[in-house]
Formats: C-alpha cells, sequence, structure tokens
C-alpha cells in the first residue's frame, strides 16, 4: 500500500493529514510509550509499507535522530519526512545526512504545508512504485565516489566497494567510469569492453534498448561501463544527457557505484545530482584534506545537501602530524572507514584483480567489504546491530 505513516503522538497532525491527502492516500498514525529501540519504532511505523513515514515535530529530536538511520537502513523503499518546530538550517542538515528525503516546518499556514508536503508525497510514491520488484534486502542507491584531488583513492575504493556489493547481489549492481579522461575501473577490474559511455547514453536518451547490453561483466556479477575511448568523443556527451543515462541506469540496476575525475566537472556534477550518497575520499595530507573541506563548502553552496554524505580515509596509517579526530573536524565528516597504505593496493590494480577478492595484506579486504555491508547490510548483521536505546523525549 502506498500510504502515509506518521509518527507522531499528536492526533491534530493526523487529522490535517487526512484532509489534505487522505481522500487519495490512506494515512495512518503509531505512537507508543512502550517502544524500547529504534528498531521497534522502525517496523512500527513501516508495518503497512508506506511509500512516506512522516515524522513529527513532537517526536523530539532524540527520537528522529535515532530512529531516522534505522527506518533508512531496515526500509530502504520507504521516504522520510521530518516535521520540524522551527525552521533551522544545521537541523535540516543534520536530518537529511541522518536519512531524511526532506525537511518542513510544521508551524506554517495549511496551504504552505500542503505546498512542502505534497511533492515530497509523489516522489516517495513514484520511488516506492518503482521500488516495488526489488528484493526488500537491497537498498537502492546510487553511490559517487569524489575527492578533489588526483589519486587520493577514489578509484580503488569505488571498484572495491562495487565488487563487495556485487559478490552480495550479483547482476544488480553497475560501476560507472566517469573519468573520462583517466579512467581505469576497467583495467583494474581486468576486463576488455565493447561498449563505452557513448553507446549507453545514446541509447538511454533514445530510450532505444536496456542498457545492460552495453555492460561488460565482471566474474562477481558487477556490471561495468567504461568511459568513451577518447576524448573527442567525449566531449560530444552533454550534461542532460548523462543525467538521464545515470538516472536509466539507476531503474535498471538497484545499486549504482560512479568512479569520477578528480574535482568537479560535469561528469561528476551529472551524477552527482542523481545521487542518494557520496562517499568522499581523502589522503591523510594537509593539502587533500583542506581541498576536500572546500569542496564540501561548495557542495553545500551548490545546494547538493541531500545527498547523504560518507567520507573514507585512505593511507589512513600514513598520518603526517594529525590524528584522525584532527581530520575529521578539519573535514567536518566522521572517517567513517579507514583503508591502510598498502602496497597490495598497487599490485591488484595491476594485476586486475581488485584487493577485496585477493585476500592476504592483512585484513585489507574485510575493510573493503565493511563499506559494501554499509550499502548493502546483511538482514542478520542488522540485527545484531540494533542500537541499545531507552526512553525518549
Ligand atoms: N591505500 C593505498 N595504499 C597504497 N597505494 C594506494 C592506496 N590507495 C591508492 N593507492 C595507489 O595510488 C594510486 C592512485 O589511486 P587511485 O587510482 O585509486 O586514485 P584516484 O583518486 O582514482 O586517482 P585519479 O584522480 O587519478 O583517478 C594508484 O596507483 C593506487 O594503486
Ligand atoms: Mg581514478
Amino acid at each position: 500500500m502506498s500510504g502515509i505513516t506518521l509518527v507522531s503522538g499528536n492526533p491534530n497532525l493526523e487529522a490535517v493529514f487526512v484532509e489534505e491527502f487522505g481522500r487519495s492516500t490512506p494515512v495512518r498514525r503509531v505512537w507508543s510509550d512502550q517502544w524500547q529501540d529504534p528498531a521497534e519504532v522502525a517496523m512500527d511505523a513501516c508495518a503497512a509499507d508506506p511509500a512516506l513515514v512522516v515524522i513529527g515535530a513532537d517526536a523530539g529530536q532524540e527520537l528522529t535522530q535515532v530512529v531516522l538511520p534505522e527506518i533508512d537502513r531496515l526500509f530502504p523503499a520507504t521516504t522520510i519526512l521530518c516535521l520540524t518546530p522551527r525552521v533551522d538550517t544545521a537541523t535540516s542538515m543534520t536530518l537529511l545526512r541522518l536519512g531524511a528525503r526532506d525537511v518542513a516546518f510544521e508551524g506554517g499556514t495549511r496551504r504552505e504545508f500542503r505546498a512542502s508536503v505534497e511533492p515530497v508525497l509523489q516522489l516517495a510514491q513514484s520511488r516506492h512504485q518503482r521500488r516495488s520488484d526489488t528484493p526488500a534486502e537491497i537498498r537502492r542507491r546510487v553511490i559517487t565516489v569524489i575527492s578533489p584531488k588526483g589519486g587520493s583513492g577514489k578509484t580503488t575504493v569505488a571498484v572495491n566497494l562495487a565488487v563487495g556489493l556485487a559478490r552480495r547481489v550479483p547482476k544488480k549492481v553497475v560501476l560507472l567510469d566517469l573519468d573520462v579522461q583517466f579512467g581505469n575501473c576497467i583495467g583494474s577490474l581486468g576486463l576488455r569492453p565493447d561498449y563505452s559511455l557513448i553507446e549507453a547514453v545514446d541509447a538511454a536518451n533514445n530510450e532505444r534498448s536496456a542498457l545492460k547490453v552495453f555492460v561488460s561483466s565482471h566474474p562477481s556479477g558487477l556490471a561495468v561501463l567504461p568511459p568513451p575511448p577518447d576524448l573527442v568523443t567525449a566531449d560530444d556527451i552533454e550534461q542532460d544527457q548523462l543525467k538521464r543515462a545515470v538516472a536509466a541506469f539507476a531503474e535498471e540496476f538497484p545499486l549504482v557505484v560512479v568512479d569520477t575525475a578528480s574535482g568537479v566537472d560535469r561528469f561528476s556534477v551529472a551524477a552527482m545530482e542523481q545521487s542518494t550518497d557520496l562517499l568522499v575520499i581523502s589522503t591523510t595530507d594537509v593539502p587533500s584534506i583542506r581541498a576536500v573541506r572546500r569542496q564540501l563548502d561548495v557542495l553545500d553552496e551548490v545546494g547538493y545537501v541531500s545527498q547523504r554524505r560518507t567520507f573514507v580515509l585512505n593511507r589512513a596509517n600514513a598520518r603526517v602530524g594529525l590524528t584522525v579526530a584532527e581530520i575529521e573536524a578539519a573535514v567536518g565528516l566522521p572517517a567513517s572507514f579507514q583503508i591502510p597504505s598498502t602496497r597490495l593496493i598497487p599490485v591488484s590494480t595491476n594485476e586486475g584483480i581488485p584487493a577485496i577478492e585477493r585476500g592476504g595484506g592483512g585484513n585489507l579486504a574485510e575493510r573493503f567489504e565493511r563499506i559494501a555491508e554499509f550499502y548493502a547490510p546483511t538482514p542478520d548483521r542488522d540485527r545484531e546491530k540494533r542500537f541499545r536505546w531507552r526512553g525518549r523525549r
């Protein structure tokens, strides 16, 4: 059922939703004083398989901030809207990063309220519809790997993450190499492609054929699309065409990983616009860290704030006078994952066998597995990781 579930103790809010949307959309409200942990709230909120979960302002910051990631993780097909008691950019940013699709002010006029909720509801219902053919355990994601500096490890992380995801959900993952000048995903995976971005963009924009025919298949079950073979042809691709192509790939593959060139170009912009997630990579040197911070500030300024940002610290053991805490403070994000500096990485690239598949090298493969686990959690581990959370407000 493609309805709305409110997480709120406020019957008046329910009445407003019923009046505004109830004619076409079932509205349900859940609230309990007996909830023991965020997973329980998430289960109640999503029991009727709603397209949109709305967390009322009365739920309070504490509950909202622990429940959001739980719903996002356990029920990926659900869109979440948070209502806030006042307009506050910092709070909104936090909620968006925790998994809310949008944030709306609960206290405005009825007309303003409807105008802010309606577009999210429409989006939620069309996403819900599209996702109904995807196995429930797959979180539909477009993950764009970015870094302002060359050589920071984007391709290494993109390739290993994509293979890790494909080993979990074979044939559901595509790796798009949008580094049109120096892209090397294909080489890192030992593949010889027949087609490139050129043919796929053309097909996506003319609705000519399924995009699956243009990708190269890796034995892990990963589909890979290389950049065009030469720069002149790449120059012909326009940003809008690329955006449509990325969206079309996201329709065919529940998990899309995009490798990009360093900095920001029209290829990475097209990918970021279609992304649910940005995976930000930095090495530990001060210029890289400063550049990442600047890049994130620019993304804030241009309004790319709805994509969840996750930070990977590469060559994490090569610390040049900075602690991880100092690096995190400078970047403004926690280092969710750390990859050590090891010669196994260039060796893997040269051999065309990704580190995640090679084994050896301490827990290097496991480091990449953890990133894959983050984006495509296995249901059993979900249960183990639930918060121990008591009380609320
Ligand atoms: N943790 C690491 N330890 C050792 N070598 C690494 C590590 N990460 C990346 N490298 C090596 O550094 C080089 C650059 O890595 P990679 O190609 O992944 O970076 P990139 O950000 O994609 O670069 P570009 O901007 O050129 O696309 C490669 O030779 C890779 O093997
Ligand atoms: Mg690269």
